[in-house]
């Protein structure tokens, strides 16, 4: 571990391990941190985590767009010879315009109006009737990938359980085919990699460039089938949306599920590698959920307070303001540490200990304000059916190792989880 304090900076992986005491100085000493070599401002306390994200008129979303594009500007990333070469080929096999990712909305990086318009539309895909409906079809899925594991010595649950679970259901949610879950995976890992983890030393890459390729391509045709001949999906929700006023382009509907795809897999798989994480880690408060089932939703809401999948946001300032008495120039980005956050001592006593009597309401693991997470209420009921599966399992099992983490400064969780039998 480096030495406490500072100096901080959100992507270097030296923190990554346990970030926890690096936010805990940062809150008491420099609640808004320059890192000078990312050019980003931390801000890590609870109540200014929060004015942030509810200040959108100062704080712009366009800085997620920026970040993720890998510091590019204006919605464009930085036109080296390579991401010329990538533009081009993305042109020649998807037919989509890279030029336009300016203009076209992309409903993370949105502010006001064009935000509100764009969310009002694709909301009526997840609507609390739609998700509570996809509760059945979790249990079914849950119960296919544990099918066996008292028999097991080994159970690796991230592979086995974590990823299956919600890449099938917004497969389904979005009527594609569940078979194509290696495809989504490999999609989905190589745009993480190439905006949050490793992919950044080398953006824009032969193979980040095939897995773009692969999910615009089959995306779009999934599109174009169901504006023929609508069925009961989300895809289809939105297509049909097309046509009326604040209607989306082909290209806002590519970008939407591929948002969907992308968003709604790798958290929620990390949500529950990590609560399967801390129970193991915490025995006394694993055989307390065993003997009493309906502690679940409280060990789904504790693990999103006290590891977060996402730790961080971005925003970008449209104007000079003020944080927490620290002055923050115009056109400056922001990141805004929900890990740290959560862990506030200022809002969440002893925040450090995995707590379910505590009131973790309020956390902020799904943002707030206007960009609060579409599908949070999904991710909820997916973690508590896989919770509730595996709490009566887990007694019998241990961790074999201490779990290599997910190579990204975004997204927090195991990379992989090997449950191993304690007569093993
Ligand atoms: C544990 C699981 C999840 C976590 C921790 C999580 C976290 C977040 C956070 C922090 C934001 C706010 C981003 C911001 O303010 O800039 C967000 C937005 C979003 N999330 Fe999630 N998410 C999860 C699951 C899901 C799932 C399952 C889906 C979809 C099926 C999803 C889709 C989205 C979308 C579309 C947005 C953008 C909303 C907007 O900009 O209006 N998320 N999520």
């Amino acid at each position: 571990m480096l030495p406490i304090p500072l100096p901080y900076d959100p992507f270097r992986a030296e923190f990554r391990a346990d970030p926890y005491p690096h936010y805990r100085a940062l809150r008491d000493e420099a609640p808004v941190h320059f890192a000078p070599e990312a050019n980003v401002w931390c801000v890590s306390r609870y109540d200014d985590v929060q004015a942030v994200l509810r200040r959108d008129d100062v704080f712009s979303s366009r800085a997620m767009f920026t970040m993720l594009m890998n510091n590019g500007q204006n919605g464009m990333p930085r036109l080296t010879l390579r991401v010329l070469r990538f533009i081009a080929l993305l042109f020649v096999r998807t037919r989509l315009n890279p030029f336009t990712f300016a203009t076209e909305r992309i409903l993370i990086a949105e502010d006001g109006e064009r935000h509100k318009g764009m969310r009002e539309i694709v909301n009526r895909g997840f609507t609390p009737r739609r998700i509570a409906s996809w509760e059945k079809r979790a249990y079914e899925i849950v119960a296919a990938c544990l099918a066996g594991f008292e028999q097991r010595e080994r159970f690796e649950l991230v592979e086995e359980l974590a990823i299956p679970l919600p890449v099938t259901i917004i497969a389904e949610m979005l009527g594609i085919e569940p078979e194509r879950r290696a495809d989504f995976k490999r999609w989905s890992d190589a745009i993480i990699s190439n905006a949050t983890g490793p992919g950044r030393a080398t953006p824009y890459s032969a193979d980040f460039g095939a897995a773009l390729i692969g999910l615009i391509r089959y995306v779009k045709r999934v599109a174009r089938e169901r504006r023929r001949s609508p069925a009961e999906d989300v895809i289809s929700a939105i297509v049909a949306e097309q046509d009326g006023e604040a209607g989306l382009s082909d290209r806002e509907v590519v970008q939407f599920v591929a948002l969907l795809l992308v968003a709604g897999n790798e958290t929620t798989t990390n949500l529950i590698g990590n609560a399967v994480k801390a129970l193991l880690r915490h025995p006394d408060v694993l055989a307390r959920v065993a003997g009493d089932p309906a502690l679940v939703p409280r060990v789904v809401e504790e693990t999103l307070r006290w590891d977060a999948p996402i730790q961080l946001v971005f925003r970008l300032t449209k104007q000079a303001t003020e944080v927490a008495g620290q002055r923050i120039p115009d056109g400056a980005i922001v990141a805004a540490l929900i890990g740290s956050a959560n862990r506030d001592e200022r809002r969440f006593p002893d925040p450090d200990r995995f707590d379910l009597d505590r009131d973790s309401q309020g956390h902020i693991a799904f943002g707030f304000g206007r960009h609060f997470c579409l599908g949070a209420s999904l991710a909820r009921l997916e973690a508590r059916v896989a919770l509730e599966a595996l709490v009566p399992r887990l007694a019998r099992v241990r961790l074999d190792a201490e779990p290599e983490l997910v190579d990204s400064f975004l997204v927090r969780g195991p990379r992989r989880l090997e449950l191993v039998a304690r007569s093993a």
